[in-house]
């Protein structure tokens, strides 16, 4: 049974760390949690005692067996520490070494795997101070969990929300069962809509939500891959440590996958590229008048396709969103796009479409196999789906 230290800090969140300590005990770990000072005004040592029959620690000299100090004996035993909600405050000491509580010192002392979830109010999480922090302890190797956007309880809007506790007992339990199959590898990801403009202030869109790139790029940071993603417009959070390349048209998309394509070793084509762009797009916002207004649409490149016949040295693999799953035209497809291996999923059932949480894929490879995920969370298809290719590519 995988033995979780989780840290819980003085945001209005914390009452979630009750269900969440809940929720990961169902999931088969020991759960004990270890409280900062400010945490205990939101929730209490008994209410998370009577939670997880463990004992909870918030008092930096407390030892629930005597003799032993908790936070190094605590620190020990972990197979991962999960600081949720994790605040301003704990992440910027935890990021200068601080130890001055039981967590951040248990913190110091640990040497598993650190994951943490931050809660705060957006301007806390954008200040430079902050996301300094997050990127020293990044570069450390400490895993986050993006806040998510929306209204925070201080009444405002923005990045700052604790993920869901599905996405974060999700996460935990993939990082303790995590393969590193992907180590030494790069993949190139392309992922989010294109948008073309029609004039200065119009473009053409689809629906895609980027949620199946920024979970791709996710799945393959936990495999161990290094990881640039080509991203058209989208409110999904990437994972910080993964480099993303904004792009806004299928065309900007196609120069930058080519700027990094040489250093990558497998390409994956998770955006939804617009086929089409506004022949000839104005520069100014068109008038509105009383007639037609026609507009000539001419294809866009295919860049997978385009990337694939430039670099026969590379894996390259599509995604494919189909109204209906037809095995020999996908056949067809995957030859016509020189590609080794297509994620088909069908948007025919809109519970596993564009901007759902979860996907279900039957993949196609170039030598005839075939391999279906299931339904999963978006997280749980790119897993299954990067450890199909590391099998059978
Ligand atoms: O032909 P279709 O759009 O269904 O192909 C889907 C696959 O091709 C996806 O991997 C998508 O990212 C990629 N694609 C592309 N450039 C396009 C159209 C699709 O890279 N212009």
């Amino acid at each position: 049974m995988p033995d979780v230290v989780l840290g819980v800090c003085g945001s209005v969140a914390a009452y979630r760390a009750c269900d969440l300590a809940r929720d990961l005990m169902r999931a088969g770990c020991t759960v004990r949690v270890c409280l900062t000072d400010a945490a205990q005004n939101f929730v209490t040592a008994a209410q998370f005692e009577a939670l997880t029959g463990q004992p909870c620690l918030a008092d930096t000299f407390e030892e629930p067996e005597r003799g032993r100090m908790a936070h190094i004996d605590w620190a020990r035993k972990a197979d991962l520490v999960l600081i949720a909600p994790a605040t301003a405050n704990t992440l910027n000491k935890v990021a200068n070494g601080i130890g001055d509580d039981m967590l951040t010192t248990l913190l110091l002392a640990s040497t598993c795997p650190i994951v943490a979830a931050p809660a705060m109010n957006p301007a806390m999480y954008q200040h430079p101070e902050t996301q300094s922090s997050l990127a020293k302890l990044t570069s450390r190797g400490v895993l986050f969990i993006e806040p998510q956007e929306g209204d925070v309880a201080c009444g405002e809007n923005g990045q700052g929300k604790l993920a869901a506790n599905r996405e974060i007992v999700e996460f935990v339990g993939t990082v303790l069962c995590r393969s590193k199959l992907l180590a030494g590898k790069t993949l190139l990801l392309t992922s989010g809509p294109t948008q073309e403009p029609v004039d200065s202030v119009r473009y053409l869109t689809n629906r895609s939500s980027g949620k199946m790139g920024v979970a791709m790029a996710r799945a393959a940071k936990l495999m161990g891959a290094e990881v640039t993603m080509v991203a058209g417009p989208s409110q999904a959070i990437a994972p910080r440590d993964v480099t993303v390349v904004p792009v806004q048209t299928a065309k900007e998309m196609l120069e930058a996958c080519r700027r990094h394509v040489a250093s990558a070793d497998w390409v994956i084509g998770l955006a939804a590229v617009a086929d089409y762009r506004v022949a000839g797009a104005a520069q100014t916002k068109i008038r509105r008048t009383e007639d037609d207004l026609v507009l000539t649409l001419t294809p866009n490149p295919d860049i997978i396709a385009t990337l694939a016949s430039e670099n026969l040295d590379k894996t390259v693999i599509a995604f494919a969103a189909e109204p209906g799953i037809d095995p020999e035209y996908i056949a067809d497809k995957l030859k016509r796009k020189g590609v080794a291996a297509m994620a088909v999923n069908d948007i025919s059932n809109p519970e596993i479409g564009f901007g759902s949480d979860e996907n279900e894929l039957t993949l196609y490879f170039a030598g005839g196999a075939v391999a279906k995920s299931g339904r999963r969370s978006k997280l749980a298809c790119a897993l299954w789906m990067l450890e199909q290719l590391a099998e059978k590519l």
